[in-house]
């Protein structure tokens, strides 16, 4: 490029002062983000939630400390997390009246908020176990490679065909939830609980219409089939999922549990849910599932349809802007297993693909949707 084609290019990088610091303050917001899960994570593992809770809702610094085991020398520093975690929302200040003490917190007492009462263990919404499932080593260890990962790749291979989990890792994602003392079924099942109370509840005609039988495919230890089993006991509910997975499954007198591949045979049934699953897999492998779902289902007509729990990015346009930015991240912590969340355009296509004939997508308030489909 000419000398002077470079100095026209380089004046268009030129910013005035409060230009120049803002751009600055906005660049160490993003990069600093990072910090925001490491401190809710650490806030979670010590079980600060809890311990806020057991203490009739509010407690000081030097409560929490001393009930979650803080070493004298580290107190000053849980101040530290805390102001992280209440700038962001997590728990909420509340200043007494008393006068400020070596550590700053004075008789400031921290209270829970919507977000940190999902992390209190005996609440029957207990999200805890998916703070874990997100923020991981593995995860951590798999986005890094980001870059790598981009620049590799050889001719007629698809472009996802070695995962950032792989490349980081040596195994796949799978293979790591054989192996993490079940903390993902945990947080599967946490999910589950919170996601089908309200989907029941808000949307359960997708489910009350079902004739008499539904199978959930990759339903893991059934949190999601018992919620729809217990709301609609007309349903004969059937889970499928790997071996393995199955044969840690707590008992039920409410589901069938099978051991199988989806890839290979799914059970008949009026309705098939699956909820949580397309999004870890790419296009051809989501269209080869739904084939399964296809011929296990019977047609339109007859009351066949399946069930997606999933989300639809930017569905509908008037989300507010968290939904979407949560959307966004979730598909590159999906990226990194081969998994991605979709469009409408890219779900429409799976479903033509797939030999299935309609759908319709009913957004809920949280981030994700149902899409009924029909055969
Ligand atoms: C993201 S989890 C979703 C679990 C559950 N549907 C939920 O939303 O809580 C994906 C599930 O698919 C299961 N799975 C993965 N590969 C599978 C396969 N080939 N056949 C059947 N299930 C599979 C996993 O064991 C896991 O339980």
């Amino acid at each position: 490029m000419p000398a002077a084609q470079h100095i026209e290019r380089d004046q268009d990088l030129a910013m005035s002062s409060d230009e120049l610091l803002q751009a600055q303050l906005e660049l160490y917001h993003h990069g600093l983000a990072f910090v925001k899960s490491l401190a809710l994570k650490a806030a979670t593992d010590l079980r600060i939630p809890d311990t806020i809770h057991r203490r009739g809702g509010a407690a000081t610094l030097s409560e929490l400390a001393s009930d979650t085991g803080i070493h004298p020398t580290k107190r000053s520093n849980l101040r530290r997390v805390m102001r992280v975690l209440t700038t962001t929302g997590v728990f909420s200040i509340v200043q007494g009246k008393g006068s400020n003490d070596h550590a700053g917190d004075g008789a400031a007492y921290y209270k829970l908020t919507r977000v940190s009462r999902l992390l209190v263990e005996r609440s029957p919404h207990n999200l805890s176990p998916m703070v874990g499932t997100i923020v991981n080593t593995l995860c951590w260890t798999s986005l890094l490679k980001m870059p790598e990962w981009f620049t590799q790749g050889q001719e007629g291979e698809s472009a996802q065909s070695h995962s950032l989990v792989q490349l980081a890792n040596g195994c796949t994602f799978w293979d790591t939830t054989k192996v993490d003392g079940g903390l993902f079924n945990d947080g599967m099942a946490a999910d589950s609980r919170i996601a089908m109370k309200v989907l029941l509840k808000e949307h359960g005609g997708a489910f009350g219409e079902v004739k008499s039988s539904l199978v959930d495919i990759g339903g893991n230890h059934g949190a999601t089939a018992s919620a729809v089993a217990r709301a609609f006991p007309h349903l004969k509910c059937t889970v499928l999922d790997l071996a393995h997975v199955v044969a840690a499954a707590p008992a039920s007198d409410i589901l069938t549990f099978v051991a199988g591949n989806m890839f290979e045979y799914v059970p008949p049934a009026d309705a098939v849910l699956l909820k949580w699953i397309l999004h870890d897999w790419k296009h051809e492998d989501c269209v080869k599932i739904m084939r399964r779902c296809k011929e296990a289902i019977p047609a339109k007509e007859a009351g066949g349809k399946v069930i997606i729990i999933d989300m639809v990015v930017g569905y509908p346009v008037t989300q507010p802007n968290d939904s979407i930015e949560a959307q966004v991240l979730l598909d590159i912590y999906m990226m990194g297993s081969d998994g991605m969340e979709r469009e409408e355009n890219v779900w429409s296509l799976i479903f033509s693909e797939a030999g299935f004939s309609d759908y319709k997508i009913t957004p809920t308030n949280g981030i994700r949707s149902i899409i009924e489909v029909y055969p």
